[in-house]
């Protein structure tokens, strides 16, 4: 199954299609199959997903083992034992009935029976009693394994480069791989019922084997359809479910647009509230067409099935009547015959059953277990892996105290991107100097920080903390060093102290050093003004919690880059919600740090890089400028021009009276 990329913007899988709405070029409303991989998975029999259950039975008991064995042990054997024991139990009962219908007086049918009828009681009893071992260890197993894996998974997102998040049909089978946390639980009762199941049959199979071979075989044949149609409906259910994966995204999207917080003032002011419910219709007509569909196709596929399985069995019942008038069975055991023929008929449908839950569920842990592996391409590579790059030093070592930082000729390519976001950069910044990185909006500034500050790898080139490259030193120790003020900060829904505190986890959170720290990023009296001071829980949608303004959120967030004593602070727009006064705070305790430690500052208010001792001036990812503010004004290139643009916009007689500066 080859599918090329074109598929990816243009396909939609045939009778698929969700029905023409002039404009539905959303995704959601097509089958989307984002990679070769998924569409090959999802279209491949029901005979290649058996061959792979085996390995996934035995992740999934192996990650139940690890979790508690004991409890994974008491699983598997009461389940297997219960199975045995319904199978002890038919016997027990054919053995009741064929005493009881032997000829003889009706006392002694009675004693006869009672050994086998207290065998079946016993029988009924253990098993029973193996039913309540395991429901109590699965009660105490699920939330283990479920904890085990997902725990796992959550391991994984944490670790992976970033590049993965840009990826195609990351976020898609993330959706899968989460659904697919809770089948590895479910895995294990329904492989050992399975093989109970199987223990049942065999059981069986000797009771009605030893009646009639024949019947054996015509019972075989009753059952095939239906075991085939249940396996080849719940294919197609997986299918469906497998291409629909950006469509559930979409509608889980478009429910929290309408119901979150965050979405309800512009969804007030602009009045999107029919636009919004008009596009969940629309994707909903979809879901519910390809819904529609699926039923009919499972209802044909099993209907067929149980058609075929009723001739079947009426075939079944029909030999049974001949081989009793060719006495080839007698008269005497024909209730047995009958209530054997039943059970053997009950354990083949159990048995189908549990193969149908097995497939089901090891198909949604093999997307867990996929996703696992594709996502482990991303984890970064171990720093003695990434062989020696300069000085010849194989091992990764602990970084030495920034000197020099080197970019040399460095390069990035996001996926799906023609032109370069950075484009051949090369510059150098040493230990103590501020620096400072201008240019428009999408010039590349925030991905060249991005790569100095480790988050991103160079597509082309090396980036050199003292002459060696950032990927031959140990990355935890480097990110140490480093502290970096994204432009795109994150909203952390904790206290305001310990949202400062995030910038240095590894050390004690002091409440002199939170307290310093926003001090420098003038966040203090402002904390100290809310209704719990430093405890205040950042978080409107919790009890007490508090909201911020972006002004407010902005100090925190540089707090919070504060703490952490770095040697190379990296600030990317740290100030565009400032106020004034508090940018000016701001941007001297930025100037503070000059000829002690290194900062690379991203700014368009140019007033404040004046001061920079290095000024790299981006244009279209490439470097078109460098040199101090003096240096770049004499040159009269791109730089001056912005700043003589910005400086006219201030540039007004005191007297003429005119609005502060533009302030968000
Ligand atoms: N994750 C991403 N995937 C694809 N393209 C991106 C991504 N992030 C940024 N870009 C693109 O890279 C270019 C540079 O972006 P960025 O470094 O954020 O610019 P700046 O910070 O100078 O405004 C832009 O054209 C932007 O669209
Ligand atoms: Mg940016």
């Amino acid at each position: 199954m080859t599918d090329t990329a074109t598929e990816t913007t243009s396909g939609a899988a045939p009778g698929q299609r969700g029905p023409d709405r002039g404009d539905s070029v959303l995704p959601e409303l097509r089958a989307t199959w984002w990679e070769t991989g998924v569409r090959a998975r999802a279209e491949a029999g029901v005979f290649t997903v058996f061959a792979e259950l085996p390995r996934l039975v035995a992740q999934a008991v192996t990650t139940s083992w690890r979790a508690d064995r004991v409890r994974t042990c008491v699983v598997a054997g009461a389940t297997i034992g219960a199975g045995a024991m319904a199978a002890f139990g038919l016997l027990a009962t054919q053995r009741v009935l064929m005493e009881l219908f032997a000829g003889g007086p009706t006392a002694d049918k009675m004693v006869a029976a009672l050994p086998a009828l207290a065998a079946l009681a016993g029988a009924t009893a253990l098993r029973a009693g193996m039913g309540i071992a395991t429901g109590y260890a699965l009660n105490g197993l699920t939330p283990r394994v479920s904890r085990v894996v997902e725990r796992r998974l959550f391991e994984m997102t944490t670790e992976v480069r970033l590049g993965a998040f840009d990826a195609d049909a990351f976020a898609d089978d993330m959706e899968r791989a989460t659904r697919g946390t809770d089948s590895a639980i479910s895995l294990v009762p329904a492989s050992t019922n399975l093989l109970a199941s199987l223990v049942g049959l065999v059981a069986v199979g000797i009771a009605v084997v030893v009646i009639h071979p024949l019947l054996l075989v015509a019972l075989l044949v009753a059952t095939l359809p239906n075991a085939w149609a249940s396996l080849r409906a719940g294919h197609l259910r997986h299918q469906t479910y497998t291409a629909g994966s950006v469509r559930r995204r979409r509608l889980w999207l478009l429910q929290r647009l309408m119901a979150e917080r965050t979405s309800a003032p512009e969804l007030r002011s602009y009045g999107l509230r029919r636009f919004l419910l008009n596009q969940y219709d629309r994707v909903m007509d979809v879901e519910t067409d390809i819904e529609l569909d699926l039923a009919r196709r499972v209802t044909t596929t099993t209907t067929v099935g149980s058609m075929i399985g009723g001739v079947a069995t009426g075939a079944v019942y029909v030999l049974l009547g001949l081989l009793l008038i060719d006495g080839q069975i007698p008269l005497a055991a024909a209730a047995t015959c009958v209530v054997a023929v039943q059970a053997a008929q009950r354990a083949l449908a159990t048995l189908t059953f549990q193969i149908d839950r097995v497939y089901t569920e090891g198909q949604h842990f093999g997307d867990y277990t996929g996703f696992m592996t594709r996502a482990a391409a991303y984890l970064p590579e171990p720093a003695a892996a990434r062989g020696s790059g300069s000085g010849g030093a194989s091992g990764p070592a602990a970084p030495s105290p920034l000197h020099e930082l080197t970019v040399r000729d460095v390069s990035l390519n996001y996926p799906d991107r023609d032109t370069p976001a950075i484009d051949g950069v090369t510059l150098t910044i040493r230990a103590g100097q501020t620096v400072a990185f201008v240019g428009e909006n999408g010039s590349g500034k925030s991905t060249l920080a991005a790569m100095i500050a480790t988050l991103r790898t160079p597509t082309a080139g090396t980036i050199c903390w003292n002459g060696r490259s950032l990927a031959h030193w140990e990355i935890d120790e480097l990110r140490s060093r480093i502290a970096v003020i994204t432009q795109e900060y994150h909203k952390w829904p904790f206290t305001a102290a310990t949202n400062i505190a995030l910038g240095d986890v590894d050390s004690e959170a002091r409440q002199d050093r939170i307290e310093a720290a926003a001090g420098r990023a003038v966040a203090h009296d402002m904390i100290q003004d809310l209704p719990y001071g430093y405890e205040t829980l950042l978080d409107r949608t919790f009890a007490n919690g508090q909201d911020l303004s972006g002004g407010q959120w902005q100090r925190i967030t540089a707090a919070r880059g504060f703490l952490r004593d770095a040697e190379l602070l990296i600030m990317d727009e740290p100030s565009s919600a400032l106020d004034p006064r508090a940018e000016d705070a701001l941007f001297q305790a930025i100037r503070d740090r000059q000829g002690q430690a290194t900062t690379i500052l991203i700014t368009h208010r140019l007033a404040n890089v004046r001061h920079a001792d290095r000024i790299f001036v981006l244009h279209h990812g490439r470097l078109v400028e460098a040199g101090s503010h003096d240096e770049l004004i004499a040159a009269g290139g791109r730089y001056a021009e912005l700043f003589a643009l910005q400086a006219a916009g201030y540039d007004v007689a005191p007297s003429t009276s005119v609005p502060p500066p533009q302030q968000r």
